[in-house]
């Protein structure tokens, strides 16, 4: 287990009212997917899991998987469906999982999606997802994607809309912020082209499920979290049962 995990898994601990169950993140690079778990995580007290952030970690852990996965990440294509699907199941397993979660950047393809489904089903008392796709105009991702800056414990920044106190240090830890390498244009337009390709396709499949919610990425972040929490209220559950029933 990471540093990240264990946090994570205090923070779940220490939350109790209202539970959402698990929450899909869906949107284009840069829409604010990560912004926003970030934020559900510290309301609901369920963990954030992105599977961008892990495999970077396996990256930084220099593990074969991460190297491999570093090479594709730096051309904005895809890892392997199987590959993230199983790092998603180990990430499951964890026990501060159980009163639901944020999945922030997966699934992606229709093939992860189905995984999903199917594993989902398979685990008795498992609540349906609610599913949020946000939105952004590509002219407005680029900007925040090329405008974007991290701290390596995970905390965002924008040089434009969400600038720290002091430039290039992370207000909340001190540490230096940095550029993702896939925060260039052109592996932004690769991984854009990656978006229209699969996981676009991804949005119908849901769509379809019912427990869906559209939502405009393009307001401020509070606003855009004001959004997803109504939707979210919407398709209230509590912890035990379900009060909308799956594909209603
Ligand atoms: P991943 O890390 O998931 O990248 P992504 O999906 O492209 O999303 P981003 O992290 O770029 O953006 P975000 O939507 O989280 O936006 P953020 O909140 O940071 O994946 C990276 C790579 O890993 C993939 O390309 C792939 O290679 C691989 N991978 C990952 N998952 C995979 C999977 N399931 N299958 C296969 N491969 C996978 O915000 C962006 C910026 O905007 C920030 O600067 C932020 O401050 C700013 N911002 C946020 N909200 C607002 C707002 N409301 N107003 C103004 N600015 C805002």
């Amino acid at each position: 287990m990471t540093e990240t995990d264990t946090k994570q898994e205090n923070v779940a601990s220490e939350k109790a009212d209202f539970i959402p169950g698990p929450v899909l993140l869906i949107g284009p690079p840069g829409v604010g997917k990560g912004t926003q778990a970030k934020l559900l995580m510290a309301e609901f007290g369920i963990p954030q899991i992105s599977t961008g952030d892990l495999l970077r970690e396996q990256r930084k852990q220099r593990t074969p998987l991460g190297l491999a996965a570093d090479d594709l990440i730096r051309q904005g294509l895809l890892v392997a469906d199987e590959i993230v699907n199983a790092m998603v199941a180990e990430r499951l397993r964890h026990a501060d999982c159980g009163r639901g979660y944020v999945l922030d950047g997966f699934p992606r393809t229709l093939a992860q999606a189905t995984w999903l489904d199917q594993h989902l089903a398979s685990h008795e008392g498992s609540c349906p997802v609610v599913v949020i796709s946000l939105r952004v105009d590509r002219d407005d991702l680029l900007k925040r994607i090329t405008g974007r800056r991290v701290c390596p414990d995970g905390h965002i920044y924008n040089i434009y809309s969400q600038p720290p106190a002091r430039a290039g240090v992370c207000d909340a830890d001190g540490k230096r912020l940095e550029q993702r390498k896939d925060d260039t244009e052109e592996v932004f337009e690769s991984r854009m082209r990656v978006f229209d390709e699969e996981t676009a396709r991804v949005i119908p499949h849901y769509r379809g499920q019912g427990r869906f919610a559209e939502v405009d990425g393009f307001q401020p972040v509070e606003a855009v979290t004001t959004a997803i929490r109504t939707s979210l209220q919407g398709f209230r559950m509590g912890s035990e049962r379900p009060r909308v029933p799956a594909g209603k």
